[in-house]
């Protein structure tokens, strides 16, 4: 007999916790695979990153084509010309305490800016076009610093001069290529919040805000502003390997290795990981570069766990002079075009997301 408030639903399915291999829906957006390919609509990711823009590459996510001459001339120019914040989230900024962090910032600020688009892909990409600014904005106003003006260039020079201060074509290169890479992930954690957010029909701007939370967390977005913390602590290859050792034997996690789906390798990562050779090169910290292939390689050694984007990516924005509390919110940034083109398709073909749970709390408890 059925204990009273313990349901036991006909045909339902127990599946494996954390939905790990579970394949919850369709989409046309991205795929992965174990042995380290990501493809955006079709197109290898790294082919993205080596050979198109960012605005191309948002466009191809979103929309699901490259764009031609003429539409690409729009979305940039909308990019840009919606870059800027209102005077009154400015002020919110200020109020906010001086210890807030950066990416805690950015959620809040997402949730309230004044936006004038009412089609839900439009108020997205003016979303993502507004995120640079609010990030660099933010962090200013937090340490007391002024705001930086008269922003111009492609939206990786913008965005890196809002970052460090400077226009450098070739640090902003360096920088657009992981932008690229960050950019859509199929159905990570924080999409599949934005999803289940989107699934209530709730409007763009509130699934990207969960989806923002989601993405703080040391386990997804948050590793990469966690890297930096053991990587400038090396002096020689051999700490570098003792490190591993360590953190091992001690049953503790390394961020910036593991990933849900690439077991093997992280196309991501081997392609970030060429972009900081070149730069350790370019910056004359070749040894850099040496600490983090040796960390990779004991990782791969003793437990056969591969590095993930953030492990390079990080210390690529280090060589690139990016403040380490930037990092999450620039993965935000670029990951808010991905976001944008799962709201569009969740909501064009929806169903409410709402999973069942198995009850083994007690019962037959009496008053
Ligand atoms: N450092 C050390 N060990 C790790 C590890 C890491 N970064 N990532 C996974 N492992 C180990 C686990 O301890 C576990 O070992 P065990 O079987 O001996 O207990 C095994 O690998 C499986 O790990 P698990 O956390 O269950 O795998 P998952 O698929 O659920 O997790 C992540 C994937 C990303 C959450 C996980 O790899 C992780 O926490 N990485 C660090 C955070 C990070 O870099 N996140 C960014 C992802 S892009």
């Amino acid at each position: 007999m059925e204990e009273i408030g313990v349901r036991m639903e006909q045909g339902a399915i127990e599946v494996p916790k954390g939905l790990d291999k579970v394949i919850v829906d369709r989409t046309g957006i991205a795929s992965t695979d174990s042995d380290g390919n990501l493809v955006y609509r079709g197109y290898r990711a790294v082919d993205l990153a080596e050979k198109r823009s960012f605005e191309q590459t948002a466009y191809l996510v979103m929309y699901g084509h490259l764009p031609d001459s003429s539409e690409i001339e729009d979305f940039s120019r909308f990019l840009m010309i919606n870059y800027g914040i209102d005077d009154s989230t400015e002020r919110i900024m200020q109020l906010m305490p001086k210890d807030t962090k950066l990416i805690d910032l950015l959620r809040s600020v997402v949730s309230l800016v004044p936006l004038k688009e009412k089609k839900d892909d439009k108020i997205l990409i003016e979303i993502g076009a507004k995120m640079p600014r609010i990030s660099s904005d933010g962090y200013r106003i937090l340490k007391g610093m002024p705001i930086l003006k008269d922003v111009q260039g492609s939206y990786a020079e913008r965005f890196y001069y809002l970052l460090t201060g400077n226009y450098d074509s070739v640090g902003a290169r360096y920088f657009e290529k992981i932008l690229i890479l960050y950019m859509e992930h199929e159905f990570n954690a924080s999409t599949f919040t934005l999803r289940v957010a989107a699934s209530t029909l709730t409007d763009p701007r509130a699934a990207v805000t969960a989806a923002l939370a989601a993405l703080k967390g040391p386990l997804h977005g948050g590793a990469n502003a966690e890297i930096l913390n053991y990587m400038l602590k090396m002096k020689s290859t051999d700490e570098a390997v003792k490190f591993v050792e360590d953190k091992l034997a001690k049953k503790e996690k390394i961020m910036g290795f593991g990933h849900r789906i690439y077991k093997k390798l992280d196309p991501r990562a081997q392609f970030a990981k060429e972009q900081l050779k070149s730069l350790a090169k370019l910056k004359d910290a070749e040894q850099l570069y040496d600490y983090a292939a040796a960390i990779e390689k004991a990782m791969w050694d003793k437990k056969q766990i591969p590095a993930n984007l953030d492990f390079y990516a990080a210390t690529c924005f280090y060589l690139l002079g990016i403040e380490e509390s930037f990092y999450t919110p620039i993965f935000a940034a670029s990951r808010l075009f991905g976001w944008g083109a799962h709201y569009i398709e969740q909501v064009s073909d929806n169903k409410l997301i709402r999973p069942d749970s198995k009850y083994v709390g007690p019962v037959g408890l009496e008053l």
